[in-house]
């Protein structure tokens, strides 16, 4: 059984994919799939080989890219989807096909985790893990999954949101939307993960500022009235949209306000460890109340954007009121939230496993 892992990707979080992809293999290691990487390099390569699988090689990029071998999806004269090797890929050997019993995709951000790589997959027909196009194209974009939430009853917080455009010709109005919330606002990109172009303002200036830096990152933005004091508690769902269940709660516990990309990925560890290694509480110190509360609204939320397999969905939570607010969702978690489950009596493996399971069906 040829399971190809897909991550990289010409996206922010591409370090981070490589992280969850080589945790998963290893996870993998006992089990009866024969994992077969497909790297996509930050420059959008498709590539394979074995030194792929080895996360040490990865200090030596350009080597690595030169050692590995260009690659394609194909379909053969039967209509089997094979990952092909392709002619050039080595003086001295053959190149190699594997026919595809699935794919786990492990990217995350852009358009491997926005509903353009699953639509590759659908289109070559092959079973792959997580979510569809269109629950992997709503979870990508914050504005677009808030509205959906919140017009199926799901708490958000107040925001507005706007494009490049709207802010050079409409910027004071703007302002005066978001400034009838309260300060501190914060300012998001609309479409970016890992918390990567966020930004906490507590007045005007700041918050300029803050608009300015996220159009660095995206075109569409918005502005969201913080939660405070703030608490974040996120929680992992496993399941179709029908028939889903969910992990423990987890509360990160970030520096700042704000949890960073250096909080997520690069403390502790060497930052080897990708997302298992932020500081966290899990199971979230609260109450069996408020657990349960969060539970359920993550399994509602997970149906209602039409996720599937696996995703780990944020909250944020008033620490005085406990009022909940749906933040985002991740359709392709982290190291597939693998220490949640852990924590919810599902090893690692066995999470792979029915995820890979799910998106067979
Ligand atoms: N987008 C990253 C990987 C996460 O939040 O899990
Ligand atoms: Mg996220």
């Amino acid at each position: 059984k040829n399971l190809i892992v897909a991550f990289g990707g010409v996206s922010p979080e591409h370090e981070v994919s490589v992280l969850t992809a080589i945790q998963a293999i290893s996870a993998l290691e006992e089990s009866s799939y024969n994992c077969i990487p497909l790297y996509v390099t930050k420059s959008g390569r498709w590539l394979t080989g074995g030194k792929l699988l080895d996360l040490s090689n990865y200090k030596e990029i350009n080597q690595l890219e030169n050692d590995a071998v260009s690659c394609a999806f194909v379909k053969d004269e039967t209509g089997r989807t094979l990952l092909k090797e392709q002619e050039n890929s080595g003086f001295f050997s053959k190149p190699k096909s594997f026919p595809v019993y699935a794919v786990l995709c492990a990217f995350h951000g852009s358009e491997g985790e926005n509903g353009s790589f699953q639509g590759v997959c659908e289109m070559m027909n092959i079973p792959y893990t997580g979510s569809g196009v269109l629950g992997s194209s709503l979870g990508m974009d914050k504005v677009k999954a808030k509205l959906v939430a919140a017009a199926n009853g799901i708490p958000v917080t107040k925001a507005v949101n706007f494009y490049e455009s709207d802010w050079e010709q409409e910027q004071e109005d703007i302002i005066t939307v978001a400034e009838d919330f309260d300060y501190p606002l914060i300012v998001k990109p609309a479409s970016l993960g890992s918390s990567i172009g966020v930004a906490i303002a507590n007045d005007r200036e700041e918050l300029v500022n803050a608009v300015e830096t996220a159009f660095r990152y995206d075109a569409h933005l918005l502005i969201e009235e913080a939660v405070n004091p703030l608490m974040e508690i996120n929680c992992s769902v496993i399941g179709t949209p029908e028939d889903c269940k969910p992990s423990v709660c987890e509360k990160p516990l970030g520096k700042t306000e704000t949890l960073s990309f250096e909080d997520k990925y690069q403390s502790g560890g060497g930052g080897d460890k990708g997302m298992a290694s932020a500081d966290r509480i899990i199971p979230a110190d609260i109450s069996d109340e408020l657990t349960r509360k969060i539970q359920s609204l993550a399994t509602k939320t997970f149906s209602t954007l039409d996720a599937s397999g696996l995703a780990r969905l944020d909250f944020l939570v008033n620490a005085n009121s406990k009022e909940v607010y749906f933040n985002e969702i991740n359709t392709i978690p982290g190291s597939f939230s693998f220490y949640l489950w852990e924590k919810s009596d599902l090893r690692f493996d066995k999470l792979l496993t029915e995820l890979i399971e799910i998106g067979l069906k």
